[in-house]
Parts: C-alpha cells; sequence; structure tokens
C-alpha cells in the first residue's frame, strides 16, 4: 500500500472514500461538520434519519456528487468516547477499507480527530494503518472463483492541517503490518504447501532482499549430528524433513551489546504424533507454526526498517506425525545442553522442539530471549482470543515486553512462574519429563520446562495459542477466523524501542 500524510484541505484531496470517526452517540466533530457544510447538510439529514451512527465498526457512505474532490465520505463509527483506544479505531478503520472494497474503491483518505481524542495523532496514524491493512486481508486465497474475494487498499491518504508529520509513524507501520500480512498467509497455507522447507526457502528468500540479513538452515541429519536430539525426535515420524532456520541480522551501527534471540515454534502440522489427537478440528494444527512465522516475519520487517539492532533468530520446524518411525511416550531423549527428557506425551512436542532452539540461541550469543509458541490448549481456554500469556525470569524484561505488546496492538497479559511448578515435570528416569498427569496448570509448566533450556539472562516465552489463529473472527479488525500474525507487530514495536534506547 501506498501512504501520503499532506496537509491539503480534506475537501481538496482525492480518493475514493474520505473517512472521519464519529462518537457515539453521534456527535459530528469540527472538521465533519466542515465538510457537513460542503455537503449542504447532508451528513446532517442522515443523522436525523437515524442512518449515520457512531456504533463501532459501523460505516455511513454518502456520495459527494463533486462537492468535494472525494468520490463519497464515510462517517466511521468508533464507538463511545470513553471506550475509545487504538482497537477502537484499528476496528473503524478495517470497517471502512472493507466497506470502500465493496463499493470497487482502492484508495482511502483520512481525516485525524486532532483535539478530542486521547490518542495522539501518531498513535491514530498507526492504528489507521493498522486496520486498513489487516481489516481486509484475504484468507481465501486457494478460491478459484472471484466471489466474495477480498481486496486490499492501493493508497491511503492522511489529510488536514498537520498530517504531513504523521508520514514517518504511518509509514513505519505500513511496513510492519504489510509483513503481518505476510506472516498470516504462511500460517493460513495449507500444511503440504508449507512444509518446514518450504518455510525456510522463505526465510532465504527474505535474507536475499537484505545485505544486513544472513540465512542458514540445518537439515536432519545436521540437526542429529549437532545434538539437537529433541527437534530431532519430533522430527522423525514425518517424511518432510525437519529444518532449524536461522537469520541473523547485523545492521550498520547497531547500537550496544544486545542481542535479541527471536524464537519461534514451526510445527507445520501437528497430528499429536502417536499420541494422536482427535480429529475434529485437526485441521487447524497447520497453524502450529504460528510463532515460528512472526518470528521469520518480524525479522523482516525490522530489516526493512533497518533498526539499528543485533538480532538472532532460530526457527525450529517440523511435523508432529504418528507412524513406523514416530518418537514414542516412554522414549527418553537428549536435548542440545545434555539434559534428558522422558516423554510422556508426543502431542508436548512444542517444548521439545523449543528447548534445542533456546539453548542453541543462547549458546551463540544472545542476551535477551523471547519466545513465541502456539504451546498449549489450556492457554486458549484461560484467556481467549484477545490476550497471549507472557512467562519469563527477569521482571523488567517482562514490563519492556508488555509495554511494547499494548501498544503494538498485539496484546499480552503475564503470567506467574513460580520455582514450585517445578515439581509437575519431575520424573522417575530422566532430568525431566515433557508433560504432567495433571491436567493443572499446563500453560505455566510448559514455560517451567523451557526454562530449563534458557541458560544465563533474561528470557521470556508468549503461549500464542488462542491469539494467533482465530476459530471466528472476533468481531474487530480480525473479523474472520485464521491466522492474525499476532507477534509481528509486537517484535516489531520491541526491536524499535530497544534500538531507540
Ligand atoms: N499445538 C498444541 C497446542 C494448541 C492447541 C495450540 C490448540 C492451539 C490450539 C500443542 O502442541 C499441544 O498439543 N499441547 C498439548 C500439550 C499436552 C499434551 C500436555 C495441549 O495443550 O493439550
Ligand atoms: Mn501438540
Ligand atoms: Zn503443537
Amino acid at each position: 500500500m501506498e501512504i501520503d500524510a499532506v496537509d491539503t484541505a480534506p475537501g481538496k484531496v482525492d480518493a475514493d472514500l474520505l473517512a472521519f470517526a464519529v462518537p457515539d452517540p453521534v456527535d459530528l466533530p469540527p472538521i465533519a461538520q466542515e465538510i457537513d457544510g460542503l455537503l449542504e447538510g447532508e451528513l446532517r439529514h442522515l443523522i436525523e434519519d437515524g442512518e449515520l451512527k457512531g456504533k463501532l465498526g459501523k460505516t455511513t457512505l454518502a456520495h459527494t456528487e463533486g462537492r468535494l474532490a472525494a468520490h463519497r465520505v464515510a462517517a466511521a463509527g468508533v464507538g463511545s468516547p470513553g471506550d475509545l483506544d487504538a482497537d477502537s479505531l484499528r476496528t473503524a478503520a478495517a470497517a471502512v477499507a472493507i466497506r470502500a472494497g465493496e463499493v470497487g474503491g482502492r484508495s482511502v483518505a483520512w481525516i485525524l480527530d486532532g483535539e478530542s481524542s486521547t490518542l495522539s495523532a501518531a498513535e491514530q496514524a498507526r492504528a489507521i494503518v493498522d486496520g486498513t491493512v489487516l481489516g481486509p486481508y484475504d484468507a481465501g486465497r486457494w478460491k478459484t472463483g472471484e466471489n466474495d474475494r477480498r481486496h486490499a487498499i492501493e493508497r491511503l491518504v492522511f489529510c488536514g492541517p498537520g498530517a504531513s508529520a504523521l508520514a514517518e509513524d504511518a509509514e513505519r507501520a505500513n511496513v510492519v503490518v504489510s509483513w503481518t500480512n505476510r506472516c498470516r498467509d504462511f500460517v493460513n497455507a495449507p500444511p503440504n504447501e508449507c512444509t518446514p522447507a518450504r518455510l525456510a526457502e522463505w526465510a532465504e528468500e527474505t535474507a536475499g532482499r537484505f545485505d544486513s540479513l544472513s540465512f542458514e538452515a540445518l537439515g536432519p541429519d545436521e540437526i542429529r549430528s549437532a545434538g539437537m536430539g529433541a527437534l530431532a525426535a519430533v522430527s522423525q515420524g514425518s517424511d518432510n524433513p525437519p529444518r532449524l532456520i536461522k537469520l541473523s541480522y547485523e545492521p550498520l551501527g547497531a547500537k550496544g551489546d544486545l542481542v535479541l534471540g527471536l524464537v519461534g515454534k514451526a510445527i507445520t502440522f501437528d497430528a499429536g504424533g502417536l499420541s494422536l489427537k482427535p480429529a475434529e478440528r485437526m485441521e487447524e494444527m497447520k497453524s502450529d507454526m504460528g510463532g515460528g512465522a512472526a518470528v521469520l516475519a518480524a525479522v523482516g520487517a525490522i530489516a526493512e526498517l533497518g533498526l539499528p539492532i543485533r538480532l538472532l533468530a532460530v526457527v525450529p520446524s517440523c511435523e508432529n506425525m504418528p507412524g513406523g518411525h514416530a518418537y514414542r511416550p516412554g522414549d527418553i531423549i537428549t536435548a542440545l545442553n545434555g539434559k534428558t527428557i522422558e516423554v510422556t506425551n508426543t502431542d508436548a512436542e512444542g517444548r521439545l522442539i523449543l528447548a534445542d532452539a533456546l539453548w542453541h540461541v543462547r549458546q551463540s550469543g544472545a542476551t535477551h530471549i523471547i519466545d513465541l509458541a502456539t504451546l498449549t490448549g489450556a492457554m486458549v481456554v484461560a484467556m481467549g482470543d484477545y490476550y497471549a500469556g507472557l512467562f519469563g525470569n527477569d521482571e523488567d524484561w517482562l514490563h519492556t515486553i508488555r509495554e511494547a505488546a499494548e501498544a503494538s496492538g498485539d496484546h499480552a497479559w503475564i503470567w506467574p512462574l513460580h520455582e514450585t511448578y517445578r515439581r509437575y515435570i519431575d520424573s522417575s528416569f530422566a532430568d525431566m519429563k515433557n508433560s504432567s498427569e495433571y491436567r493443572q496448570g499446563s500453560p505455566i509448566l510448559a514455560a517451567r520446562f523451557l526454562e530449563e533450556f534458557v541458560g544465563e539472562g533474561p528470557w521470556a516465552h508468549m503461549d500464542i495459542a488462542g491469539t494467533a489463529y482465530l476459530e471466528r473472527g472476533r468481531g474487530d479488525y480480525y473479523d474472520c477466523g485464521g491466522a492474525t500474525g499476532y507477534g509481528v507487530r509486537l517484535l516489531s514495536e520491541l526491536a524499535r524501542r530497544l534500538s531507540a534506547t
């Protein structure tokens, strides 16, 4: 999407739709009153007739008939002023973008509400970019007909007094959400297309686009001979070979000694292995690579933005399948750090592949680690589709991440990780086991398991099982099911904050 930010008077801006926010109960902001003047009171009439409302996500269109340079105006409901936050604007912008597509429009201009809002103009602009790009995302790439396909907005303009100052923030958000949609493409892709080898290819293509990035991937023999016994064990049941995908980002002028380690779970299909999952909705387990895809896309976004921070990204990728070569409940495996693990459930595979990746990224020099993983079904039950669970060993690091998360629109909530949970994974035979027989605290014991492999230094784990992939739309700017690209905005914002200090 192309972005413009111009100080031009809204009446003079050429676009398919010229949008502005209206609150509920409906009340035209000063700029909309000016537009209403140009439209000879048409907006007032729509309000009197009860057609123009401020309900969140409702968009009302009026034709300008040449009285403005734009073809239509769009009154975008943002809901009650007391509830207004960046997500309200994302939702309103998404509704406008989808409506634009329905009337054949490809360009949208927005007038920002300078005075009456609790959000800064820059925050408003970023939220509108997010909603405009994420809202009309089309998950139906495999449909052969044109019916009910959605179309992306090709040009977004911010206009009105002072709008030109928003250009940089808006363009940065644009880069991040375009990578977010690329992430969604991979998570939505079927598991017969999106294999570990295909993910590695994508990482290699990304690295080829930026001099600051270098790519490396290990195949099955290298994984085993490197001592990554946990990743090797999970992989061995599948005919699609695993990859340990690595991207390193070394920008010119990187600040300080910080090396940000990014780790993402990329199980391209989780059948559960011999601890086979039930058939119902098993197809959704194509999304079990959501953490890995978010890491790869975030590295792309950060490289495109040229942020001055060092990154090491490690994405372990394989399938978790049953079969004659599959690993078994009862197997005892040795992870890269030498610790032994009794496998008590082959469906608790994410923590195994992450174990090797976490240790590897720390050994490779990461000072601060964050991992993203669709790790536990209990996280979906506990927090639903809006907040991811955040765990870690360092209060400062957790709060830094939590603040970046909230600012980015990828929401996160801090969970406890007390030492007493260690007993849940005590094994009679090995250093630990990978699951517990008790149905208690499953997201926490999974995080506690990972902690065994993070070495010295700050580490945080995000369980994104509920937020990475939606069973159904959320009724906001993610209004249809499928991948959200959770984590791309968060990691980009985290990198921006770390590189700015
Ligand atoms: N990938 C799943 C977790 C998951 C479930 C993500 C539903 C998204 C939606 C993970 O590998 C898994 O199977 N976890 C098990 C662990 C259990 C066997 C200890 C779970 O949470 O049920
Ligand atoms: Mn599983
Ligand atoms: Zn899984």
